[in-house]
């Protein structure tokens, strides 16, 4: 299988001497399900940032989809990106307007923008919003503003969004990290079942190892802009852990199996965005 995006010897510098990647290889493949862990400062965010040029890398080669994105800008390069779905932390959403929009803006950077300002979305965009909202169980939510959401319900929308560009690979930078437990673990589920049912490829930083074990098909530590594990969640045993975040332990946030099932259902409770 060819793989959807392959980075070779990835390097990135901030400045003269912050060497936050520091030669990365990885290949990426359709229908991977890839959780990034590693303590703070490892490099994670800028390993998402490069891939979709938000930041330039300072040397190696990224091929998404049979193209260099190091070497195209303009035009090319906000074609490529289109096919690349963002998700993240604080969700991004436009607050003030609705839910069903929010979600249509996922098809912005393919739609003119006469027809954009004009809210003229096209039929099969809004259906597919629509499909994509029950999906995720908020089709009920469709015409309620984003901020009157819980977090976790943003972040749904967030995934809608991102889903509707119809992208190649989805990256998500630390999706869970403003989220409960419950939610937590309902954003995740969805991620990981959407992504599976459309064979796409999705990337996640995660602090938490514990849900990197439940959700991810393949994990990558990095520690200091390397890659210091690459493999199963059954392959990273307790040690390998320790060695990824050592002295940074708590980072990792662990939570037991019993505090991450327990709180099902304060979801629902959390509608009216007072937890913000
Ligand atoms: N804009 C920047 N300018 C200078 N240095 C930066 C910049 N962004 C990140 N760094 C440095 O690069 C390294 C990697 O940072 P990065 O944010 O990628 O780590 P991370 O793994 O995402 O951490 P966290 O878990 O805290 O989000 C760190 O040493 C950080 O201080
Ligand atoms: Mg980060």
């Amino acid at each position: 299988m060819e793989p959807i995006l392959s980075i070779r010897d990835l390097v990135k510098v901030y400045g003269k001497e912050t060497r936050a990647l520091n030669g990365i290889t990885l290949d990426f493949n359709p229908g991977e399900f890839i959780v990034v862990i590693g303590p703070s400062g490892a490099g994670k965010s800028t390993f998402i940032r490069c891939i979709n040029r938000l930041l330039d890398p300072t040397e190696g080669e990224i091929v998404f989809d049979g193209q260099h994105m190091e070497k195209i800008k303009g035009r090319k390069l906000r074609e490529k990106r289109s096919k690349i779905g963002m998700i993240f932390q604080h969700y991004n959403l436009v607050s003030r307007t609705n839910v069903i929009k929010n979600v249509l803006h996922g098809q912005l950077s393919n739609t003119p923008l006469y027809k954009s300002l004009l809210g003229l979305y096209s039929h099969e965009d809004k259906q597919e919003a629509v499909e994509l909202l029950k999906k995720v169980g908020l089709e009920d939510q469709m015409y309620k503003r984003a901020d009157a959401l819980s977090g976790g319900q943003m972040q749904r929308v967030g995934i809608c969004r991102a889903l509707l560009q119809r992208p190649k690979i989805l990256l998500a930078d630390e999706p869970i990290a403003s989220l409960d437990p419950v939610s937590s673990n309902i954003v995740m589920q969805q991620l990981h079942s959407i992504s599976m049912e459309k064979q796409l490829t999705c990337v996640v930083n995660l602090h938490q190892v514990d849900y990197a074990k439940k959700y991810a098909s393949r994990i990558i530590g990095i520690k200091k802009g390397t890659v210091v594990f690459d493999g199963s969640p059954s392959q990273l045993t307790d040690s390998i852990v320790q060695e990824i975040y050592e002295g940074k332990e708590t980072q990792m946030r662990h939570q037991n199996e019993n505090e991450i099932t327990s709180s099902f259902a304060t979801e629902d409770r959390q509608i009216t965005g007072a937890e913000r």
